[in-house]
C-alpha cells in the first residue's frame, strides 16, 4: 500500500507573528503553480497560526499551507492558565497536533500518561494528533531503543482502537539526533521505524499497521532528506531547525523533484 509522505516542520519557539508572515508570503511565491507531492504543514507557535493561514483560504487559487498545533490541552476548557484547547485550535482550522515531543517530555512533565489523554480527546475532534516518541542518548547506547518505543507505544496507545489509530501519525524522533546535527542513518530510522510498524502490527494488526503513516525527526535538512524518504517504512519527516527558513522549507518539501 502506497502511503503518501507528510512533512511538518516544527518551529518550536521560533518565528513569531512577524516572522511568520513574512515566511508565508516567501513561501506563497515560491509555491505558485508548483505541484508537491507530498502533504505538508507548519506547526508554528500558537500566536503565529493565523499569521500563516493562505490569504486565499477557501478558493482554488492558492496552495494551502496545513497548520499544526505544537501542543495542546486535553480538556475542552476550564481553568488551566497558559493553555490551549482543541476547540480553539479547531475554531483556527489547524489540522494536526503534536502530542509528546520529547522537548515537551522533557521541560513540560508530558508522561506516556497525558500523551494517552492528549491522543484520546485529538480523536474526539477534528485534529489529527501527530504522537512523537523516541528513545535518549543514554537509551540508545544502551540498546534499549525497541523497549523504549514499546513502552511508549503501549502506554501512549492504551484504549484506542483500530479505526482510531488509522488517524494517527507517528514520528519517531531519537533524541540525540534532536537539534544536534547528528542525523540516525537512513539505515539506523528505518529499522526502529519498521519496528515501530511492527509493534503497532502486534497491538493491533498488519493491515492497520501498513496504513499509518510514521515519520522520522532529528536534524533533517535539505541534504539528507531525500536519501531518509527513500527507506521503506518511513513515511515523512518532522523537521525543526531547517523548517524555519522558507527556502529551505520549500526544498524540504520539493525533495523528489531535484
Ligand atoms: P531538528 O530538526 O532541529 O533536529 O528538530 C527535530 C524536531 O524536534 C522536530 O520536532
Amino acid at each position: 500500500m502506497k502511503r503518501k509522505k507528510i512533512i511538518i516542520g516544527n518551529w518550536k519557539m521560533y518565528n513569531g507573528p512577524e516572522q511568520g508572515h513574512i515566511f508565508l508570503h516567501k513561501l506563497e511565491e515560491k509555491l505558485n503553480n508548483k505541484k508537491i507531492n507530498c502533504d505538508f504543514a507548519i506547526a508554528a507557535p500558537f500566536v503565529t497560526l493565523p499569521y500563516i493561514m493562505p490569504h486565499d483560504h477557501g478558493t482554488n487559487k492558492g496552495i494551502e499551507i496545513d497548520l499544526c498545533a505544537q501542543n495542546f490541552h486535553y480538556q475542552n476548557e476550564g481553568a488551566f492558565t497558559g493553555e490551549i484547547s482543541l476547540a480553539m485550535l479547531e475554531q483556527l482550522g489547524v489540522r494536526y497536533g503534536i502530542v509528546g515531543h520529547s522537548e515537551r517530555r522533557q521541560y513540560f512533565n508530558e508522561t506516556n500518561k497525558t500523551v494517552n489523554l492528549k491522543l484520546k480527546a485529538a480523536l474526539n475532534s477534528s485534529i489529527i494528533p501527530v504522537m512523537a516518541f523516541g528513545e535518549t542518548l543514554e537509551e540508545f547506547e544502551k540498546n534499549q531503543t525497541d523497549d523504549v518505543i514499546l513502552k511508549q507505544l503501549t502506554e501512549g496507545l492504551k484504549e484506542i482502537n483500530k479505526t482510531q489509530i488509522e488517524r494517527i501519525i507517528f514520528a519517531y524522533e531519537p533524541i540525540w539526533a534532536i537539534g544536534t546535527g547528528k542525523t540516525a542513518t537512513p539505515k539506523q530510522a528505518q529499522k526502529t521505524i519498521k519496528k515501530t510498524r511492527e509493534i503497532i502490527a502486534n497491538i493491533y494488526d498488519q493491515k492497520t499497521a501498513e496504513k499509518v503513516r510514521i515519520q522520522y525527526g532529528g536534524s533533517v535538512k535539505v541534504e539528507n532528506i531525500k536519501e531518509l524518504m527513500e527507506q521503506k517504512d518511513i513515511d515523512g519527516a518532522l523537521v525543526g531547525g531547517a523548517s524555519v527558513d522558507p527556502d529551505s522549507f520549500f526544498k524540504l518539501i520539493t525533495y523528489d523533484q531535484n
